[in-house]
């Protein structure tokens, strides 16, 4: 395995306690790992040298919470939005059809698609759900699919109730056969717990089946308003608790005193049309925050981290660093990939090699430039992938 010096990095963040944020720094890489982070002035010699001449470098965006098993465009559904008709998370039933009727060849197609598009701005680790398929055999394939595709996969059979269910049976159906047939190639399972989707005693019970089942939880709460969401995420210790658009003190203090991550969807607010976050009272507060893209082609059509985290600069409060961190470390923590060998969002020797150069001087640039295609170059464990 030969060993690749990258220098001439004029601010490298690595989200490590010890090293932080580094001036005029190197970083060397073996495989698919970091092997040695540190000043431009101490770097050892290695086989390969690249000098990114003057950029910042960052940890790889860590993507925790994308929906891209679908088929189908939702272009409509956003124009009659703009015309004011709210978000209520009824075009999941359209995405839904369309996929169950689409061949393997056209869901791989597209998630192909949307993975080289997410990895070309320097998304280095991802996550998807499935709960576009709803059926046993639909939501199987959907998980089976995205596991030879994505880094993680998330079972989300208690999207929505699909038509002709109703909710007491269609959650039996979820946590028995379905979790059955998914749990093979997923890590993770999810639960929409909100109005007109799974209220609190439902989502427990999907949460519990799913936990019995050795996956590890996450939430979709508070997204249309305020409810049990958080609550319920924090009691089942789920890793993390995704939307968070509406959260009451007592929400933000459950989640301070809590290991669940909190992690803000801001592309999804905008395209629906919610407030965005209160990102500050949950750093305030001391909660830990992640910021994810929700891709996805109803509330949420984009595989932008920048973007995520511009907006977060610019609209939700948080500085550059935590936003970054947020995208980074933040992501990985939500899906417990901060630490240990291999780890992703940071990089320290021993971390999987997932590098993102910019084509600015600083990571400020993110939020100064804004819309600004800021990738120079990207590594996925190792490899260079752009
Ligand atoms: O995270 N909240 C539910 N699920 C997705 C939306 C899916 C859709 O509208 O297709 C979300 O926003």
């Amino acid at each position: 395995m030969t060993a690749t010096l990258i220098t001439g990095i004029a601010e490298l963040t690595t989200n490590d306690e010890e090293l932080g944020t580094l001036p005029d720094a190197a970083l060397v890489l073996r495989g698919a790992r970091v092997e040695w982070v540190g000043p431009a002035a101490h770097a050892p010699d290695a086989d390969d040298r690249i000098d990114v001449e003057g950029r910042a470098v960052l940890p790889g965006w860590v993507d925790s919470h994308t929906h891209l098993v679908f088929a189908g465009d939702r272009s409509a559904e956003f124009a009659a939005r703009l015309a004011g008709r709210p978000y209520d998370a009824g075009g999941i039933a359209v995405t839904v059809e369309a996929t169950r009727s689409a061949p393997d060849y056209v869901l791989v197609a597209t998630l192909r698609r949307l993975v080289r598009e997410a990895v070309n701005q320097g998304t280095t680790y991802l996550e998807t759900k499935t709960g576009y398929g709803l059926t046993v055999a639909d939501e199987a394939r959907s998980a089976r699919l995205a596991s030879g595709l994505v880094d993680e996969v998330t079972f989300l059979g208690a999207h929505v109730v699909p038509p002709g269910w109703n909710a007491d049976d269609y959650v039996d159906l979820v946590c028995g056969e379905m979790l059955d047939a998914v749990a093979p190639y997923a890590r993770w399972a999810d639960v929409f717990c909100e109005r007109g989707a799974f209220d609190a005693e439902l989502s427990r019970d999907v949460l519990t089946a799913a936990a019995k089942a050795g996956l590890g939880l996450r939430v979709h709460g508070n997204q249309l308003g305020p409810g049990p969401g958080v609550r319920l995420a924090v009691e089942h210790g789920a890793a993390s608790v995704d939307h968070c658009t509406y959260l009451t003190e007592s929400d933000v203090d459950a989640l301070a005193a809590s290991d669940t991550v909190a992690t803000l969807l801001p592309a999804c607010d905008l395209s629906t049309r919610q407030p965005l976050p209160d990102a500050r009272a949950l750093l305030d507060a001391g909660a830990t925050v992640a910021l994810a893209s929700n891709c996805n082609p109803g509330s949420s059509y984009t595989t932008s981290m920048a973007f995520c985290v511009a907006t977060a600069v610019l609209q939700m409060g948080m500085t550059v660093e935590e936003a970054v961190r947020a995208a980074t470390w933040g992501g990985a923590r939500a899906l417990r990939r901060e630490s240990g060998e291999g780890a992703v969002g940071v990089l320290r020797p021993g971390a999987r090699a997932d590098v993102h150069v910019l084509d600015a001087p600083s990571a400020a640039h993110l939020a100064y430039r804004p819309g600004v295609p800021l990738t120079h170059a990207v590594w996925r464990a190792g490899r260079r992938a752009r």
